[in-house]
């Protein structure tokens, strides 16, 4: 760890000891940014009885990072006057409240949109409600605003969380530690690159399962917004037409300008990086969402109505936005690679264009068919993903190779849209303008680490397992079950530059730095943290571990490219 609990501390009071006052806040409920009912904008009334103590306190950007934060937040009950108070401020809360489809539990989420705040600013606020147990003491917290124009900043990034309850399914107590993590490296944000914490695998406890991953992220992302993507574990049966309810209904996130798809995809820009949030479940072919694989109905609690789910039902989205959301993928990268304001675009999606893990998911041709041309077509720098768990990087990617996989179960020549390596020289500096580098960071918390890369034995070329076909579900060996097979070809994995087999476990810190107008050029240093030893078990070396709050240096790289102001040195600030 850089930094020790103690200097954490130390810096969050000094901070907020500069906070007081000095901008002009307009208090207003966030609207609601999802697709789903709100009730009453402001919280006046609420059963006496009623636990409103706020929990689950997480922060998200607004549409503007450098003026607009959202601060999201659960009770245990109903809260009454639900609330954020900044400076001289009482910020009302909306509510958003949801019944999970599987158990009938509802939760009570509050999300309070507090605008007109000045750039690279830090504010302290507190939470409250009228019954709020805390009360006299409520729960508070500091954020930093981003900054506006090219500057210097530093963002995190891993994906499949899930929770330190090993009570559920997948939980592990490295996830604490991964809290733990982002906090020790200060960014001024983190992305979360999809499957948060696996409810869905957990179904008649999902709430309680989303109870501990808030909690437990808690600890970061009150003090820092923690950006979010969809996965496949989001993916909920009776939670909404995609699953995703319990997942909307917690975040606020900012505008796609399309009201039947708020909050599943989004983009926002800090300094001169646009970040593009993808719900890549749209486009996979890979079937990975709720299932149920008998012999057992799975059967939702009597209160909410709803049919046993059947063996072999899985929640297949594929092609839920009917092209939508790549049309708006396409407008944004577009406008973005046109915006002199812009030099960088870095994509946060949960599925892999580029993994080669072997025992887990591996990459998806669907996805790459989808998207890799438009990365292509507008110079995306970065791609971080999750979805397998452990940590991999591509060489810069330009182009297809097309026709180069093999069907794992005939031998044929089959198209896994493989992306072609612009360089295969590890030179660890890497210009993007060139080519785009595919980061798999699964690397968060849960309890299966997939840290084992495939190999071709016959010509000792690293491999991977591609899915070139749906993998709905089939009847098993085992009368009245059912199984989804993995991926279906291989392909020699040409555009794999490094592979982390020492642990399943990290976190990947990205240093941006906008250059000077004297050069022309603008750097990311990455690092990719890992903490040894945390793999329950390392499939290499059959080594046993436990968690572990140890993060030391795997690897550094350099993204460079040229400024898009290069011409004109539009934007002063920052320099
Ligand atoms: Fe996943």
């Amino acid at each position: 760890m850089p930094e020790n609990d103690e200097k954490t501390r130390t810096g969050l009071s000094r901070r907020q000891m500069l906070t007081a006052g000095g901008a002009s806040i307009l208090a207003t409920a966030a609207t609601a940014a999802t697709a789903l009912p709100a009730s009453a904008a402001t919280t006046t009334s609420a059963d006496a009885s009623a636990d409103g103590t706020p929990e689950q306190i997480h922060l998200t950007w607004g549409d503007d990072p450098a003026r607009s934060v959202v601060v999201s937040w659960a009770t245990p009950g109903q809260a009454s006057g639900a609330r954020v108070l900044i400076g001289q401020h009482q910020i009302p809360a909306e509510e958003r409240p949801y019944t999970d489809g599987m158990n009938g539990e509802t939760t009570y989420t509050y999300h309070a949109r507090i605008r007109h705040l000045q750039p690279g600013t830090t504010y302290s606020y507190a939470v409250t409600a009228d019954n709020d147990a805390n009360a006299a003491s409520p729960f508070s917290a500091t954020f930093t605003t981003a900054p506006k124009g090219r500057a210097k900043f530093r963002f995190t990034s891993f994906g499949d969380l899930a929770t330190p309850n090993t009570a559920w399914v997948l939980s592990y107590g490295q996830s604490a530690y991964a809290v733990g993590a982002v906090e020790s490296f200060q960014p001024l944000f983190h992305l979360l690159n999809g499957d948060l914490c696996y409810a869905d695998l957990n179904p008649m406890v999902q709430p309680e399962v989303w109870r501990d991953f808030g909690n437990n992220n808690q600890s970061s992302a009150a003090h820092r917004p923690w950006m979010p993507a969809p996965g496949n574990h989001e993916i909920e049966f009776n939670n909404g037409p995609q699953g995703f309810t319990s997942y909307l209904t917690r975040y606020t996130l900012p505008s796609n300008g399309l009201p039947q798809f708020e909050g599943r995809w989004y983009s926002f820009q800090v300094g001169s990086v646009l970040f593009v949030s993808l719900s890549a479940d749209d486009v996979v072919y890979q079937d990975a969402g709720a299932f149920v694989a008998g012999p057992a109905a799975l059967v939702p609690a009597a209160s909410t109505g709803n049919e046993p789910i059947e063996p072999g039902t899985s929640f297949y989205i594929n092609g839920y936005s009917s092209g939508e959301q790549t049309r708006w993928l396409e407008e944004t990268l577009r406008d973005g690679r046109q915006d002199p304001s812009v030099d960088w675009i870095i994509v946060q999606m949960h599925q892999c264009p580029c993994s080669s893990s072997k025992i887990g998911n591996g990459s998806d041709a669907a996805l790459r068919a989808a998207w890799v041309p438009l990365f292509d077509r507008y110079q995306v720098d970065l791609v971080l993903s999750g979805h397998d768990h452990d940590y991999e990087r591509s060489f810069p990617t330009r182009g297809i190779d097309h026709n180069v996989g093999t069907v794992t179960a005939t031998g044929a020549t089959v198209d896994t849209w493989r992306p072609h390596p612009v360089t295969t020289v590890d030179s660890g500096t890497f210009d993007t303008s060139q080519g785009t580098v595919y980061l798999i960071l699964g690397c968060g918390g849960t309890s299966a680490n997939l840290d084992i890369y495939g190999l071709d034995t016959a010509d000792g070329d690293t491999q991977a397992r591609v899915f070139i076909a749906p993998n709905r579900p089939i009847p098993s060996a085992t009368p009245g079950t059912y199984l989804r097979v993995g991926a279906q070809a291989t392909e020699d994995a040409i555009w794999s530059a490094q592979r982390d087999t020492s642990t399943g476990y990290g976190i990947a810190v990205f240093d941006v730095d906008p250059g000077g107008r004297g050069d022309g050029q603008t750097s990311i240093t990455v690092t990719q943290y890992h903490a040894l030893g945390a793999d329950p078990v390392n499939p290499t070396t059959g080594a046993k571990g436990a968690p572990t709050s140890d993060y030391t240096v795997f690897e550094t790289f350099t993204l460079v490219r040229p400024r898009n102001d290069a011409q004109g040195h539009q934007d002063s600030q920052g320099d």
